[in-house]
């Protein structure tokens, strides 16, 4: 049902998340004509006493656009106040999306709550919405909620949450964001393995040596120490972010593009996950990290962590996948490095040219790039490593990209899931970090100190290479 009036509540709607990225991304869809004025009302809900134009003007100040185009779509936008655990609140919401959907008489009820809030506040505030807010059933439609990341804390936690969840709405009516699954280049990750020749026969043991997912950061947890340090990187951006790129690059191809199938390979291969061996692990912590008042001074949390995956299936078996990810290191990018392995009867002597490599780069500067040796250009028959280069700037220069949250939300409005984290798949996830992650919090593993703008702890370069990543040159 693609039709009708739609209502998106945005709980949490004074926050940082709200006002950064889901207002945002929002504006983005109207201003791209995928919501429409008089098919869509925006209710922004949280505790601060605000008027409507209160909270405007401040999703304002993050909003880049044509004058009338932000007027227009503020218009779409009102402000109900209230608790996150009492049902007045939450009533008045009620009554104001229930007075918009009378006044738009369209038939079709569609209602989208997003929660930008702490996961504290999931379960009353679900429970909130089931009771008090939900489409009634007597009207054709729906209602969808999304959650966002962090999922709990380790295996149980997250079982819990996730029965508690479970308990006031169907699998298919919650969206579990991770909003990596967002981004143009991941989303290309299916395309890549799955329609192109080249790849099929290459994608396996026989000839990749090690891949590495590798995130980094170029500035710290400022302002964020508080919420950081409960966490740490392993459950802030590898358990999930890098996880589910993970997922994209190893699993299996499934039976065709329907979530579930997608779903069903990325479960799949998760469950082929062996334990993460402590050797296996390198964990740092940045020089200063602890100067932020919010952090205790004795703090072990990890600011930066590279852990191996061993996939114990027949196409991956003794491939390690290097998951590394970093805050206040010296740059900012995402990227996938599939590494091949060594070509055998080497007549060129260009090993110590390096490998070839597949690198795809999510961001910034979103680029595809295969590593090959050629022959240098000249009268020598000499070789040097160059690269087929895809560079989304230079080939899609006319192109904009869009935000991660822009799709997911407007995946959630159609109803597809397949960006979205299945609930069996948040499990397998958490199976494969908590016996790690409790190691660390019982501080039987230590942060190693690193240099804010470094690469990180050596360490980390040092069990790349112990499990055969070849550093190469030339690029
Ligand atoms: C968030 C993490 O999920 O992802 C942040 O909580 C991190 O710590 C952010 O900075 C990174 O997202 P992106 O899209 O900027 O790579």
């Amino acid at each position: 049902s693609e039709q009708g009036c739609l209502s998106i509540i945005v709980l949490g709607a004074s926050g940082d998340l709200a006002k950064k990225k889901t207002f945002p991304a929002l504006y983005h869809l109207f201003d791209q004509g995928f919501l429409q004025s008089g098919e869509v009302h925006i209710f922004g809900y949280a505790r601060s006493n605000l008027s409507d134009d209160g909270l405007r003007e401040r999703i304002r100040g993050y909003l880049k656009g044509a004058p009338e185009d932000l007027s227009e779509f503020l218009q779409l936008i009102k402000y109900v106040s209230g608790s996150y655990d009492n049902g007045e609140g939450f009533e008045k919401l009620n009554k104001e999306i229930s007075k918009y959907e009378e006044s738009n008489q369209s038939g079709s009820y569609r209602r989208l709550f997003y929660l930008a809030l702490p996961p504290s506040v999931y379960p009353s505030v679900c429970r909130m919405i089931r009771t008090y807010c939900m489409n009634p059933s007597s009207h054709p439609g729906w209602t969808r909620v999304i959650v966002e990341k962090p999922f709990g804390k380790d295996l149980d936690s997250a079982e819990e949450l996730s029965a508690q969840l479970g308990e006031l709405f169907e699998e298919h009516q919650l969206y579990r964001i991770d909003h990596y699954l967002g981004k143009e280049l991941v989303q290309n990750l299916l395309v890549l393995r799955f329609a192109n020749r080249l790849f099929l026969p290459l994608w396996n043991r026989d000839n990749i040596d090690n891949i590495q997912i590798v995130f980094r950061e170029d500035f710290g947890t400022e302002g964020r120490g508080g919420y950081f340090d409960q966490y740490g990187i392993i459950r802030d951006i590898i358990q999930n972010h890098l996880l589910q790129v993970f997922c994209l690059v190893a699993m299996e191809k499934p039976v065709s593009l329907k979530p579930e199938h997608i779903r069903d390979e990325k479960v799949k291969v998760l469950q082929s996950v062996n334990p993460i061996k402590c050797e296996e692990v390198v964990l740092g912590q940045y020089d200063g990290y602890k100067d932020d008042p919010t952090v205790p001074d004795d703090s072990n949390t990890p600011t930066f962590a590279s852990v191996v995956l061993r996939v114990h299936n027949e196409r991956w078996e003794g491939v390690p996948f290097i998951l590394k990810a970093g805050k206040a290191l010296n740059s900012r990018k995402a990227e996938v490095r599939v590494q091949f392995k060594d070509v055998p009867g080497d007549i060129f002597k260009c090993k110590k040219q390096g490998r070839n490599e597949f690198v795809i780069r999510l961001q910034p500067s979103e680029a595809m790039y295969m590593k090959l040796t050629v022959k240098k250009p000249g009268l020598e028959m000499a070789t040097e490593q160059s690269e087929l280069d895809l560079s989304y700037g230079m080939r899609y220069q006319n192109v904009k990209i869009p935000e991660a949250y822009e799709r997911l939300i407007l995946d959630t409005i159609r109803g597809d899931q397949q960006h979205f984290v299945r609930r069996d798949e948040l499990k397998a996830a958490w199976q494969i970090f908590t016996p790690l992650l409790h190691d660390i919090d019982a501080g039987k593993m230590k942060a190693v100190p690193y240099q804010p703008g470094s690469r990180g702890p050596k360490e980390a370069d040092e069990l790349s290479a112990r499990v055969g990543y070849v550093q190469t040159h030339g690029y």
